[in-house]
C-alpha cells in the first residue's frame, strides 16, 4: 500500500527558521546529513509509529516575494558551514517546486515593522496604498475574507498533493504584544465578530487551518491559537495545537540551569541575560512592541522554577553583522552557604535557525502522530519545546522531558 502523504504549511515560509527546516527536510529526505539535533530520533522515541521524512509535502504563506531558494542559500552561507551550500545545490530543484506552492499571507495586525517587510500581496488585491505607504497592511481584505482566502490556499494543496493531514506551524516573525482579555472566551461569541476583529495574523492562521480540521504549531511568541475561543475551535473541529515559543538556546539553558539551583537551595540574587544577534528575527525584534512579547517569554522561566522572583533582567540587542548567529551571555548571581555571593557566567553562541528548524520537524512528526491517534486541543506532553507551553506549570526541562518519555511510553508499538 502506498505511503500516506502528509502537508507541512509553514507561515513565514521564506525566513530563517522556515527554509532551514526545508532544506533540512530535504536534505533528510536524500540522506545528505544525519539525526543530530532531532529529538524525534532519540531512541526513547524509537516506537512511535511517526511519519517517514519521505512521507512530507511542503507548502506555505509569506509576505515577501524572495525565492525560497536564495533564503536557503542565504542561511546556508550565514551558518559558516563549508558543506550547507553544496547541500542547497543538491536540493535546488525540490526548493523550486515547494516555492511554486507558498502563496501570499495576510499582513492584518502585524504593526508597522513586520508591514514593512511585505512585498507580495494575494492577486488582485487593492494593495497599492499599502506598497507606497508601508505603514498600513493590505486594505481590502476583512480578517473574515483573509481567513476564507488562507482557509482555500490550505484546502487547495490538500487536494492537490492529495494529502491525508496537514500540520500549520507559524514561524512568521513575533508580532506585537496582544492584549486577549477583551475577547469572547467562546468560539460561538467570536465568530461572528470576525469582521471588525483585530485579531493578529498569526490567529487568522490558527482560525483558517482549525475550520479545516488541521493541526497548528505556534513556534513564536505571538497569540496565534492562544485565545480560549480558537483553542475551543480546535476542539471542535478535532484540530491539535500547542504553543508557545521554541526554546532553542539561552532559555533552553536557563530551563536546565534554575533547577540546580533550586535543588542545591541556592539563592539566586539576580539573572541577567544579554542576547545579541543580527537575523530578519532580530530586525523585526528591534522594535519595541515586537520586543516585549519575546522579552516576556524569556523572563519568566527563572521565577517559575525557582517559586521566588530574584531580578531579573532580559536584553534583546540587533546587530546586522552578527547574522543568524546569536551570542547569549548570562550572569546569575548566587548565595551560597554563610550568605557568600558567587558567580556563574555562560556564553552561549549558536546558530539560530540551525537551532530551531529540527524542533520544527519534530513538532510536525509528534503532531502528525498524535493527530493521527486521535487527540484533539493543546498537546501539553510538548511543553519542553517551548519557552512559555500553554497550560503547563512545570518549567525544569528535565521534568518537561519526562512527560514526553512518558507520552511516548504509553504510545509506543510494543
Ligand atoms: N532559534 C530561533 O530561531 C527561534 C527560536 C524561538 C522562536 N523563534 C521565532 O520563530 C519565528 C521565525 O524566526 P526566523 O528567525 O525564521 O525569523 P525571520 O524573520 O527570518 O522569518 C520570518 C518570516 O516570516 C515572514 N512573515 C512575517 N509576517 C508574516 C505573515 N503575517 N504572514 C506570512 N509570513 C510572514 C517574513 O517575511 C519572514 O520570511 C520568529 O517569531 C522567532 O521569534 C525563533
Amino acid at each position: 500500500m502506498a505511503k500516506s502523504r502528509v502537508g507541512l504549511w509553514l507561515i513565514g515560509a521564506k525566513g530563517g527558521v522556515a527554509s532551514t527546516a526545508v532544506l533540512g527536510l530535504l536534505a533528510l529526505k536524500k540522506g545528505l546529513v544525519g539525526s543530530a539535533g532531532l529529538v524525534s530520533e532519540l531512541p526513547q522515541l524509537a516506537r512511535l509509529d511517526l511519519a517517514a521524512w519521505d512521507q512530507f509535502v511542503v507548502a506555505g504563506h509569506e509576505i515577501r516575494r524572495v525565492p525560497l531558494a536564495d533564503e536557503a542559500m542565504r542561511m546556508a552561507r550565514e551558518s559558516r558551514h563549508p558543506v550547507l551550500p553544496g547541500v542547497v545545490d543538491q536540493c535546488q530543484s525540490e526548493l523550486e517546486e515547494i516555492d511554486r506552492r507558498i502563496r501570499p499571507g495576510t499582513t492584518l495586525g502585524v504593526g508597522n515593522t513586520i508591514t514593512a517587510l511585505a512585498d507580495w500581496f494575494p492577486r488582485g488585491a487593492d494593495c497599492q496604498s499599502a506598497q507606497s505607504n508601508k505603514s498600513k497592511a493590505c486594505p481590502s481584505e476583512t480578517p473574515r475574507q483573509a481567513i476564507a482566502r488562507l482557509k482555500d490556499d490550505m484546502a487547495e494543496f490538500a487536494r492537490r498533493e492529495n494529502l491525508t493531514d496537514v500540520i500549520v506551524v507559524n514561524v512568521s516573525s513575533t508580532e506585537p504584544t496582544f492584549d486577549a482579555s477583551k475577547l469572547p472566551l467562546a468560539w460561538a461569541d467570536l465568530e461572528p465578530q470576525l469582521d471588525t476583529a483585530s485579531l493578529p495574523a498569526s490567529s487568522l492562521y490558527a482560525i483558517a487551518a482549525f475550520e479545516l480540521g488541521y493541526s497548528y504549531i505556534n513556534f513564536t511568541p505571538s497569540l496565534g491559537e492562544s485565545p480560549s475561543a480558537i483553542d475551543e475551535l480546535a476542539r471542535l473541529r478535532g484540530a491539535c495545537h500547542y504553543g508557545c515559543d521554541g526554546k532553542t538556546g539561552e532559555t533552553l539553558m536557563k530551563s536546565v540551569l534554575a533547577p540546580m539551583f533550586a535543588r542545591r537551595n541556592l539563592e539566586v540574587l539576580s539573572w541577567v541575560g544579554h542576547n545579541i544577534f543580527g537575523n530578519m528575527d532580530g530586525r523585526v525584534l528591534d522594535d519595541p512592541a515586537n520586543k516585549r512579547a519575546k522579552v516576556a517569554s524569556k523572563d519568566h522561566l527563572i521565577g517559575d522554577i525557582l517559586g521566588y522572583r530574584p531580578n531579573t533582567l532580559v536584553s534583546i540587542e540587533y546587530l546586522p553583522d552578527l547574522g543568524d548567529w546569536k551570542t547569549a551571555w548570562d550572569h546569575i548571581h548566587f548565595a551560597g552557604f554563610l550568605g557568600v555571593p558567587m558567580t556563574l557566567q555562560f556564553i552561549w553562541q549558536g546558530c539560530d535557525s540551525l537551532l530551531a528548524a529540527p524542533l520544527v520537524l519534530d513538532l510536525v512528526r509528534l503532531t502528525e502522530f498524535a493527530h493521527r491517534g486521535g487527540h484533539a486541543g493543546q498537546m501539553p506532553f510538548l511543553a519542553s519545546f517551548f519557552k512559555s507551553p500553554y497550560g503547563v506549570a512545570e518549567q525544569c526541562f528535565d521534568r518537561q522531558f519526562t512527560t514526553l518519555e512518558a507520552w511516548a511510553n504509553a504510545h509506543s508499538r510494543p
